[in-house]
């Protein structure tokens, strides 16, 4: 079941009555679902149960300490892009640190040497650069680098270009041609441990296929490291599988019971230990973002609504023309329909949620509710405007916790220096 549902004509998250949770803490407000978060990631751990792996979560998605506390105890890893995010799991759930691996193609010397010093899982290396750099930082840290090249496997996923990574005209991961000879060349280090190979071909994908193609390419590169006498022991298959974000029925169940078919179709015999990094599947549908309606205005024939998030809030529509529902929290009592555009205050004419989209007619003051705004929602706020960011609330069952304060303006002003 979603988590966000109406009760006696009133929008609910789980026990908590979204009404009064404004009342208490304001607008715009992230609200998520404990149970949901949970639940997906159970969803996908029951998915895979059949081989050894670990679910890798993607901090990017949500960085919340107390969901990646929340994640840790059901005994997530994790998957960081940067020294930030290393210290966000560090500070959630230390003993987690041995599950991390670390993603992304601009590491720096003090993000490595902090990785290495926490004694991380795997490196997933980007480049041949990269590779000399890490050798170099583990023989200075006395630490053996684990790490995985994460390769690009040249295959086309369909998604929103910006969040596509798995074709050689992206700048993601290293050509899987020339991979086997620079797993070669690492023997030269004894300080660089070839553990594992890694892929991630972008995110938001909802056709499966294209997973398993990957994997089918990695899996052989597999075979062909083992006969250069690598001992791989890991093979990382990235995130990316998609949610819906329509209105139509979803059945999230399903979807990752496809997914885990796809990659095991993909890898064959393969029996290395599985690292997972989903991000949007786990949380994108356990968040929403509370607003309210500031006013209702007419520009010639167009309607706009504006609220009091904004593109610094979410930034989603903008960005990738992505759709979010938006719903009101008192539920419609007949079936007439207002068409509109659902701005925010921000001075951009990008800043908007939705285009001439049909809903229910609201007025000022009225709450609505932008759902599937769980990932990528908060992680991709900024302070644009001078707006102070959103607070964020974890409902669990009937309990709901203030996981991070509004930020006033003191917290705005705080780097400054005159
Ligand atoms: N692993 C790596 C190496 C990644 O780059 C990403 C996402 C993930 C895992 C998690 O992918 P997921 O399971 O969440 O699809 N801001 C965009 C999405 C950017 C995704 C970036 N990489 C959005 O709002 O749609």
């Amino acid at each position: 079941p979603r988590p966000f549902a109406y009760r006696n004509r009133l929008l609910h998250c789980d026990g908590a009555d979204l009404t009064a949770l404004a009342a208490e803490h304001g607008t715009p407000l992230y609200v998520y679902s404990a149970h949901q978060i949970s639940h997906r990631f159970q969803l996908f751990a029951e998915a895979f149960a059949s081989r050894p792996h670990t679910i890798c979560y993607a901090v990017k998605a949500n960085s919340s300490l107390a969901i990646l506390r929340l994640l840790a105890k059901q005994g997530a890893g994790f998957d960081i892009v940067s020294g930030g995010e290393l210290e966000r799991v560090r500070k959630a759930h230390k003993a987690a640190l041995k599950k991390v691996v670390f993603s992304g193609v601009g590491k720096q010397i003090w993000e490595i040497d902090a990785a290495l010093n926490a004694d991380i899982l795997l490196f997933n290396v980007e480049s041949e650069a990269e590779l000399h750099l890490l050798a170099a930082r583990a023989e200075a840290c006395n630490k053996v680098a684990r790490f995985a090249l994460r390769v690009n496997p040249d295959v086309f996923a369909e998604t929103h270009p910006y969040i596509s990574t798995g074709l050689s005209e992206h700048k993601f991961g290293i050509d899987i041609k020339a991979a086997r000879a620079i797993y070669h060349s690492a023997k030269k280090s004894t300080w660089l441990d070839p553990a594992g190979v890694s892929v991630h071909i972008g995110s938001q994908i909802r056709k499966v296929d294209p997973f398993s193609a990957a994997l089918t390419r990695v899996t052989s590169l597999i075979a062909d490291l083992r006969k250069d006498g690598h001992n791989i022991r890991y093979v990382d298959a990235g995130g990316g599988l998609g949610v819906d974000y329509g209105a139509t029925a979803f059945d999230p169940a399903k979807q990752v019971l496809k997914y885990s078919a796809a990659l095991t179709k993909g890898l064959g015999t393969e029996s290395a230990h599985l690292l997972l990094e989903p991000g949007r599947f786990i949380i994108a549908q356990a968040g929403a973002l509370l607003t309210r309606v500031l006013y209702v205005k007419k520009n010639g024939t167009k309607t706009f609504i504006i609220t009091d998030a904004g593109m610094n809030d979410l930034i989603r529509p903008a960005l990738y023309h992505a759709h979010h529902e938006i719903i009101p929290i008192k539920q419609p009592a007949g079936k007439s329909t207002l068409t509109a555009d659902i701005v925010g205050p921000v001075c951009e004419s990008g800043d908007f949620f939705a285009r001439d989209r049909v809903l229910p007619p609201v007025k000022p003051n009225d709450l609505v509710l932008l759902l599937d705004a769980g990932a990528y929602g908060m992680s991709q706020t900024s302070n644009y405007n001078s707006r102070p960011r959103p607070a964020e609330l974890l409902v669990d069952g009937d309990t709901t916790k203030l996981i991070r304060r509004r930020e006033t303006m003191r917290d705005l002003l705080a780097p400054e220096l005159l």
